[in-house]
């Protein structure tokens, strides 16, 4: 069980925001005091008073061993109830603990005006409330994971302990959960259990077989999944029909039926294709994403995308078919060649360049940094995903922001004939089009300059290289989107956080 439980001083926020991070996280929502008052029969001011505080809290241990062993909760705790240790023991062994901390005129503030009687607050509020906080100053700090409250609305709130947790719940598009997890892929089996998928088969690649399948099987074993594992050879050229074919055989013949789910451990070549034979197996059967190279885990594995190339073009062939669940665990990560990490991060820059300036500034501490703070990386990045395909699921517009840098990087990269990785196109790409915007006067000056500089910090390119032919990637670029109308639109930064779609149609001007 791993529940998520929020703490701190009264008027900290914990049942609004608790109830906003439930309804995002599609949970449950339980206020523990409330249970408290419903098995005690009477509320807490009146067992205070008739038998003392230490009464109120057996009743919160009482309540608190009935809420954890129900099911997974966000669980809005009493401001004091993790003072006793037995209450800690139980929290910490049940899930994670945030402290929202607040300051005083904060709190001061939101009591004030509380309907709700507190008869522990009776008085100066004020100085109640400053010598609460005095006295739990120590026991607030000892919690790890710790939201400021101040000058912040209960969905920016819940929105930060989100990216915190790496815990999402799409809806826009199908019904499924992305957590990021550290080592989370050996809880794969139990969170396959909890979603009553049933009779999973494992696909993956070659290479990526060789390092993680033992421990995947290991882990659905472990809640009594039989495990079953295809492994295909790897690489973009087998994103073909024939793969998808042999994936379909491999289903019939490894008895999936119906109720079965295919679980695709690998990058997106893998994402894609066993998504794609999910989504067109008899009809359609559930599948979960496990990604293990970093664009996958911030990029391919998320909205539903499914498909695979035909000799003419890439993703020619595919279905919205989302899965019922994607685990990405940056632990996965390290098996990874490092050229495939840097590509990964041109995507990390874009969703930082898009919407989320924090996570632009983390990425250009440089490539090191970044190795060493994988998680945080994934756990920012995915929510820019998240956040803009929930918006726009089937890229009616907003979704097309995900665009940046890859009108002009795709077409570089077909250029290149694929020299250049699909990660490198695109940091070339974006710097491109940021130089377009600023020279039409959408963007702030400097912009370009600050994203080339944090895209060769990470060891990306930045420059088109000479020998590509400039003609053949405006040709390139008109052909790729398919496009006959005259204008093509393009993702254009206007800020770090801030893009703009545009209608370009003087192609040259966008490479000068
Ligand atoms: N569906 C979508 O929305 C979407 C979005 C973006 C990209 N894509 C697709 O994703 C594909 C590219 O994905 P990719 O960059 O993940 O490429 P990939 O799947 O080809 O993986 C890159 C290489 O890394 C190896 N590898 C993967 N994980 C590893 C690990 N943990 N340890 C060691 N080796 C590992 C693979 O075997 C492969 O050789 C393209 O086909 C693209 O079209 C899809």
């Amino acid at each position: 069980m791993s529940h998520i439980f929020l703490y701190g001083p009264s008027g900290s926020g914990k049942s609004t925001i608790g109830k906003r991070l439930a309804d995002n996280l599609n949970l449950p929502f339980v206020d523990s005091d409330q249970v408290l008052e419903m098995n005690a029969g009477k509320s807490i001011p009146q067992i205070v008073e008739e038998q003392g505080m230490p009464k109120v809290r057996d009743w919160e241990t009482a309540a608190l061993n009935q809420i954890i062993n129900d099911k997974e909760s966000v669980i809005a705790l009493g401001g004091g109830a993790l003072l006793r240790d037995e209450n800690r023991k139980l929290v910490d062994n049940s899930g994670t603990v945030i402290l929202l901390a607040a300051e005083l005129p904060t709190l001061v503030d939101r009591l004030q005006n509380d309907v709700n009687p507190r008869p522990l607050l009776a008085g100066d509020l004020r100085s109640i409330l400053a010598s609460y906080l005095d006295d739990r100053a120590g026991h607030y700090s000892s919690f790890f994971l710790k939201v400021q409250v101040d000058g912040k609305t209960p969905e920016q709130i819940a929105n930060h302990i989100q990216i915190m947790l790496g815990r999402h719940h799409l809806s826009a598009m199908g019904d499924y959960d992305a957590v990021v997890q550290g080592n989370g892929v050996d809880k794969l089996g139990e969170m396959l259990k909890v979603r009553g998928l049933q009779n999973p088969i494992v696909v993956t690649d070659k290479n990526v077989s060789k390092f993680h399948t033992d421990r995947v099987v290991a882990a659905l074993r472990v809640a009594d999944y039989e495990s079953r594992v295809i492994a295909i050879p790897a690489g973009e050229e087998h994103k073909n029909l024939d793969t998808v074919s042999l994936l379909w055989k491999s289903f019939l013949e490894n008895g999936l039926d119906r109720k079965s789910t295919a679980i695709a451990l690998g990058g997106g070549v893998i994402g894609d294709m066993t998504g794609f034979a999910a989504a067109t197996y008899m009809r359609g059967i559930a599948w979960v994403g496990v990604p293990t190279t970093l664009l996958s885990m911030v990029d391919a594995s998320i909205g539903g995308k499914t498909g695979f190339d035909l000799p003419e073009g890439k993703n020619l062939i595919g279905s919205f078919h989302p899965p019922k669940l994607v685990l990405a665990d940056p632990s996965l990560l390290l098996t990874l060649p490092e050229a495939e990490l840097i590509s990964g991060m041109a995507e990390v820059v874009k969703h930082g360049v898009i919407s989320d300036p924090e996570l632009f500034e983390l990425c250009s501490r440089g490539l090191n940094w970044v190795k060493d703070n994988l998680e945080e990386v994934v756990k920012r990045a995915i929510a820019v995903k998240i956040r803009v395909i929930e918006e726009d699921p089937y890229e009616k517009g907003i979704r097309a922001a995900l665009n940046l840098g890859h009108t002009v990087g795709h077409a570089i990269e077909l250029v290149s004939k694929f020299k250049l990785r699909h990660g490198e196109a695109v940091a070339i790409g974006t710097v491109v089009e940021a130089r377009y915007a600023e020279r039409i006067g959408i963007a702030t000056n400097g912009s370009a300059d600050k994203i080339g500089k944090t895209m060769s910090a990470l060891g990306l390119p930045i420059h088109m290289p000479d020998q590509l032919p400039r003609e053949e990637i405006i040709r390139t670029m008109r052909v790729d989107k398919k496009k006959s109308a005259k204008a093509i639109r393009f993702a254009l930064p206007v800020e770090i956080g801030k893009v703009e779609l545009v209608e370009v149609s003087d192609l040259e001007d966008v490479l000068e």
